[in-house]
């Protein structure tokens, strides 16, 4: 098991091409339906803005915003491979991937002047009311608003709050998938955040968006070896004082092998939040339940002791 979490995470920052696409091959199959309103803003000093010259980006594409967040809203190294950081690259909308309870996920594709491109996922926070944000107070116990005016706003549920909100999911989501990467668990690679938006690696297998393990049949050996990899992550976590908190197999892609983890925002602590123990078992028990109804004999409280920190 050891072995295989090592060589995810020896392959990872090389070699796998993670939504890359080469020349002129696109995801024709996805709708186009969005017409970015980019207003470029001023990168700090040291941008590297020589490749834009002079010229403006085409509609429904934007000059790349790597370089207009400041360096920690972009991803730890060592950066893989495969993300793009030339200041002259156009990202391009291919369309929605998915839209959720709290966010979309959009296709963007980064086009760097040497031909290189590489699809990745963008994951939006929405702030409108038409968001049903199911994650209780119970999840947030333990963390602080910094500012008083946005403590104020997020309590009377005002538009403004509502804004704060989705900035606030996004960047716990941002710390999160930061921190994760670092500590080598499987999750998307996080390329950049800007406001509500979190730009990641596209999880892959065989050409297109990996499904999630709730649409996966996989067979008896799979199945045991998707458990161990889980039970790895979900320890690994627990050892650095946390639990996901909204696991599930749709929460989970499953990436051929390789089970990847996403959907991070409401990580919960184990020692501020007084109902951490209650959370990892019950990410232990939807865990469990999934795993039983495809055959595999696994018990929550024997997992929930194996992994909850001595
Ligand atoms: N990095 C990624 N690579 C591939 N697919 C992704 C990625 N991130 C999200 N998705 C797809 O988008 C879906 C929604 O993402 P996510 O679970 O993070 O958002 P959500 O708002 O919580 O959605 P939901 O309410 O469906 O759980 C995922 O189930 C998955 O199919
Ligand atoms: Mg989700």
């Amino acid at each position: 098991m050891h072995a295989q979490h090592q060589d995810h995470a020896s392959t990872r920052n090389t070699t796998r091409p993670a939504g890359r696409t080469s020349g002129d091959q696109r995801a024709d199959d996805i709708d186009p339906f969005f017409v970015f309103d980019y207003v470029p803003i001023d990168g700090p000093d040291d941008t590297p803005r020589d490749g834009r010259g002079t010229q403006e980006a085409p509609q429904d594409q934007r000059f790349t915003t790597y370089w207009d967040v400041e360096r920690g809203c972009r991803g730890p190294d060592p950066l893989p491979d495969w993300v793009i950081t030339d200041a002259g690259a156009i990202d391009s909308e291919l369309g929605v991937l998915k839209t959720g309870k709290e966010a979309d996920v959009f296709l963007l594709e980064r086009a760097a002047p040497d031909g290189t491109r590489v699809v990745m996922a963008a994951k939006r926070y929405r702030s409108t009311e038409h968001r049903t944000f199911h994650r209780s107070a119970d999840y947030t116990q333990g963390r602080r608003v910094r500012r008083s005016r946005d403590q104020r706003a997020l309590s009377r549920g005002s538009a403004y709050g509502r804004a704060v909100a989705a900035a606030q999911w996004a960047v716990a989501e941002w710390d999160a998938l930061c921190r994760y990467w670092s500590a080598d668990l499987p999750v998307p690679y996080p390329v950049q955040i800007d406001g509500t938006e979190i730009l990641m690696e596209l999880i892959e297998h065989d050409g297109t968006p990996a499904p999630r393990l709730a649409q996966v049949r996989p067979d008896p050996d799979l199945l045991e070896e998707y458990f161990l990899q889980l039970r790895t992550a979900i320890s690994v976590m627990a050892a650095e004082g946390v639990t996901h908190g909204d696991l599930s197999a749709y929460n989970i892609l499953a990436a051929g092998e390789r089970l990847v983890i996403i959907d991070l925002p409401q990580v919960i602590d184990l020692v501020a939040n007084p109902n951490g123990p209650d959370f990892l078992m019950r990410d232990c028990r939807n865990i469990c339940s999934w795993f039983r109804s495809r055959g595999l004999d696994v018990d929550p409280r024997v997992l929930f002791e194996e992994v909850a920190p001595a």
